[in-house]
């Protein structure tokens, strides 16, 4: 049932390619310049004049939630909060029937998400879900929502769900600019067109592994790991170091690449492996001067760049290349690399990859 693979964990990172396509199939009309989302339809009108749109989810889900602002905010022009179910449901927040309130579960089960979805129902809020388990709980008590369809995800450590979920709000994000009139249609078809090349895009990130494995044998022995990015980098950058906490047991922290300097850059000495996301967009300058610092202090820097990058390279220790990309798309190409990363390394290191420590698939408690 592992398909081949040794752990479930890797057969669904290996499946990410199909199950991006399949999360997107029947959902996008490049040609036309139109997305399709039929569970969310009956609310266009909402969506069209909702004045705040609310995330609410823990842990990977709630980093895919990060990538959802960074999307919507910069297509649609809606303000976008991201908040952790557990805080949002004991915090008496404020909400109002103008604000659509979006819940981010893979498995439809968690305690904290579904108490802050009724939280937010009495509060007359608009509550969509993306869950990926079909006739779980957060579907039956959103208004309207829209499925992951990652299929079946085994592994604790959530992979292929999280990519599943970010490029549902990547729909939900162009969907909603086109009905604001935020995006063109030309953009649209644009936007569109490069969408339906990631998952052949996905593929080719996937022969890092490779490389990947090299690093891993480099990087297996440490205790303590920093990833970091900017934008929407940054997220990613979260995931990736909760991914290697969560099944190699190495500390590892995520951060925006800019708040280095007001804190962790404390902790930079040879033995300290940065992993920085480094492709070319808009932040890369910015993001080569922070490597830049760390260097300066003797850091071990793994970067994870666009292909053909001269820059980057000369710095770091090890460059990780994937293939170039709209920006707004680079969390699908840039977290693959990272789960292959936390992958190898807790193999590496003898651990119970499909099953860490003290974690369970669905966290049903508060
Ligand atoms: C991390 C992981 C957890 C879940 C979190 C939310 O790999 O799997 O952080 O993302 O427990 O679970 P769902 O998405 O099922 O609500």
């Amino acid at each position: 049932e592992k398909g081949g693979f040794d752990h479930f964990m890797l057969k669904e990172i290996y499946e990410q390619p199909r199950s991006i396509k399949d999360c997107m199939r029947g959902r996008i009309y490049a040609n036309e310049g139109k997305v399709q989302l039929g569970g969310i339809k009956d609310y266009t009108e909402k969506l069209k004049n909702a004045d705040r749109i609310i995330i609410i989810a823990c842990g990977t889900s709630w980093h895919a939630g990060l990538v959802g602002e960074y999307l919507i905010e910069e297509y649609a022009r809606v303000p976008v909060e991201v908040e952790y179910a557990s805080e949002f449901r004991y915090r008496n927040p404020i909400i109002s029937e103008k604000d659509i309130v979006v819940a981010i579960s893979q498995s439809g089960e968690t305690a904290d998400t579904m108490a802050a979805i009724e939280l937010a129902k009495e509060k007359g809020a608009t509550i969509f879900g993306i869950c990926n388990v079909v006739g779980s709980s957060i579907p039956r008590i959103t208004h309207a929502g829209v499925y992951t369809h990652a299929g079946p995800e085994i592994g604790v450590a959530s992979t292929k769900a999280f990519t599943a979920q970010v490029s549902v709000l990547t729909l939900m994000a162009l969907y909603i600019a086109q009905q604001r009139g935020t995006i063109n249609q030309a953009e649209m078809v644009n936007m569109l067109t490069e969408l339906d090349e990631i998952p052949s895009l996905v593929e080719k990130c996937l022969k890092t592994d490779e490389k990947i494995r090299v690093i891993s044998e480099k990087l297996k022995d440490s205790t303590n790991c920093l990833f970091l990015g900017r934008g929407s980098g940054f997220p990613v950058a979260l995931e990736g170091a909760l991914k290697l906490k969560e099944i190699s047991y190495i500390h590892a922290e995520g951060y925006p690449a800019a708040e280095m300097k007001h804190g962790p850059i404390a902790l930079i000495d040879e033995d300290m492996p940065v992993i920085f996301i480094a492709t070319k967009n808009s932040s890369y300058e910015k993001v080569i001067s922070n490597i830049q610092e760390v260097k300066a202090r003797k850091g071990k820097v793994i970067a994870i760049v666009t292909e053909g990058d001269k820059e980057v390279k000369k710095m770091a220790d090890y460059i990780i290349e994937i293939p170039d990309t709209n920006e707004a798309y680079l969390p699908l190409l840039a977290t693959i690399p990272l789960q292959l990363l936390a992958y190898n390394i807790a193999v590496m290191r003898g651990c119970n990859v499909d099953q860490p420590r003290n974690l369970a698939k669905s966290v049903t408690v508060e």
